[in-house]
C-alpha cells in the first residue's frame, strides 16, 4: 500500500520524521540511553569492548563510515569500518575484545552473514543493527538492536539508513560511556534527538524546490557528490542513490580530496552537489567550491543560513534548517534522497525497481 504517494520510496522518504523517533523513543530512561534496548547481555558485554569492527553493504556500510566518525569523534572508541565483501574474502586480525557490529536493513545479506560466520569464534560478541527481527543475522548475533523503521518495499534504502543513523548514535553513546564521552555530553545528545523529527519534517518540505533542482540533472550523464566529516557518507549515499534509481554516474568525494584529481573532470556538464558541514572546515569547503565555479561547473550546496554560502553564478544555494552537527549526517540525507528521487521520475526510470538489483542480495 503506498498510502497515495506514487512510489514506496517516495512514501518511505516521507515516513523518516516517524521512524527515526520510533528509532530511540523506547530506548530513552531518565534522559540517558538505556542499555537493555540491546539485550540481557549487553552491560556484561559492553563493559569488555576495547575496539569495534563494522561491517555492511552498499546503504548499510554507508551507515557504519558515519558511525566511525561518531564512536572515534565523539567518544574516543577504536573503529574500523570495511564493506563485508572485502572483509570476508581477506585474512584478518581481530584484536582482542573487538565487538563486530554488522549493519544489514534486510538481515540476510550474504557477505554480511558470512563474515559474523567466519570470525564468531575469534570476536569478543556481535552485536547486529537491523530492520527485520526475525532475519537470520539477527538470530545468529549476541546483541541485536532493532531500527524500528517497518517494512521497506523499495530496493533504494532510504529510512532504513536513516534509523540505522539513529540506531548508531545510540549505539555511541554506550560504549561511549565505558570511553570518553561524559554523562554531561550523553544527555545533551540525547536532548537533541528529541529535535530530530521536526528537521526531518522540515527537510522534507524543501521537497517543491528539490523537484525543480532536479532538472539540471535530467539531461546529464555524470554529477559528483562532495561532503567532508560525517557529510562525506552521506555524499556517498547520494550518490548510490543516484546511480540506483536514475543510472546517472554519480561520484562522492572528500572535498579536501577535489584538487587532487576529480577537479580536472568538472565543467557545464558534471554538477556538483555540496552538503555542507557546520563546522570549522567550512571556510576550506568554500574555497573548494569556488575552484569548481571557477571551471564552469553548476553547483548545488545544501546549507544551514548561518553558514552564510551566497549564491552566485552557477551556485544554487539550497536552504536546510539548522542541524545540530552530531544530527547532520541524519538530517541531510533526507534532501538526496529526495534529488535522486525527483531526477529518476523526470527520467522515467523504475523508481521502486531499478534494473539489475533486488531489495536483498542473499547470493554472492
Ligand atoms: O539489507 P542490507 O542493508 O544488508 O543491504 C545492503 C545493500 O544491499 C543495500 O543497502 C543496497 O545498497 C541498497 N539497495 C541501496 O539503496
Amino acid at each position: 500500500d503506498k498510502a497515495g504517494f506514487k512510489h514506496y520510496m517516495l512514501k518511505e522518504i516521507y515516513e523518516q520524521p516517524a521512524v527515526t523517533h520510533a528509532a530511540f523513543e523506547d530506548r530513552i530512561k531518565d534522559g540517558l540511553v538505556d542499555e537493555s534496548a540491546f539485550g540481557e547481555q549487553a552491560a556484561v558485554i559492553f563493559d569488555q569492548v576495547k575496539q569495534v569492527q563494522i561491517i555492511a553493504c552498499g546503504t548499510s556500510y554507508h551507515a557504519g563510515m558515519i558511525a566511525k566518525y561518531w564512536m572515534e569523534g565523539l567518544a574516543g572508541i577504536p573503529c574500523h569500518v570495511e564493506v563485508a565483501s572485502e572483509y570476508r574474502y581477506r585474512p584478518v586480525v581481530i584484536s582482542e575484545g573487538t565487538l563486530f557490529i554488522s549493519i544489514s536493513q534486510s538481515g540476510e545479506t550474504a557477505d554480511t552473514l558470512a563474515a559474523l560466520r567466519d570470525v564468531q569464534d575469534q570476536i569478543l560478541a556481535s552485536l547486529t543493527i537491523c530492520n527485520v527481527p526475525a532475519s537470520s543475522l539477527v538470530r545468529e548475533s549476541d546483541l541485536n538492536l532493532m531500527t524500528n523503521a517497518g517494512p521497506e518495499i523499495g530496493v533504494a534504502s532510504t529510512k532504513a539508513f536513516t534509523t540505522q543513523l539513529v540506531g548508531l548514535l545510540l549505539t555511541t553513546l554506550v560504549l561511549g560511556r565505558r570511553f570518553k564521552l561524559s554523562q554531561e555530553k550523553e544527555r545533551e545528545i540525547v536532548a537533541l534527538l528529541a529535535q530530530l523529527p521536526g528537521l526531518m519534517e522540515h527537510a522534507i518540505k524543501m521537497d517543491g524546490s528539490i523537484e525543480e533542482m532536479s532538472q539540471a540533472f535530467a539531461e546529464k550523464n555524470h554529477s559528483l557528490f562532495l561532503g567532508r566529516g560525517t557529510l562525506y557518507p552521506v555524499a556517498m549515499e547520494g550518490a548510490l542513490k543516484l546511480k540506483e534509481i536514475s543510472y546517472i554516474h554519480a561520484e562522492a568525494y572528500p572535498a579536501g580530496e577535489l584538487k587532487h584529481g576529480p577537479l580536472a573532470l568538472v565543467d557545464k556538464d558534471m554538477p556538483v552537489v555540496t552538503v555542507a558541514p557546520r563546522n570549522e572546515m567550512l571556510d576550506k569547503l568554500k574555497a573548494n567550491l569556488q575552484e569548481v565555479s571557477a571551471r564552469g561547473g553548476e553547483l548545488f550546496v545544501f546549507a544551514g543560513c548561518s553558514q552564510e554560502v551566497q549564491p552566485g553564478e552557477g551556485i544554487h544555494v539550497l536552504e536546510m534548517p539548522e542541524v545540530p552537527e552530531v544530527l547532520e549526517p541524519i538530517v541531510y540525507t533526507v534532501p538526496l534522497q529526495l534529488l535522486s528521487y525527483h531526477v529518476a521520475v523526470l527520467k522515467g526510470t523504475d523508481v521502486d525497481q531499478p534494473r539489475n538489483l533486488a531489495k536483498s542480495v542473499t547470493v554472492e
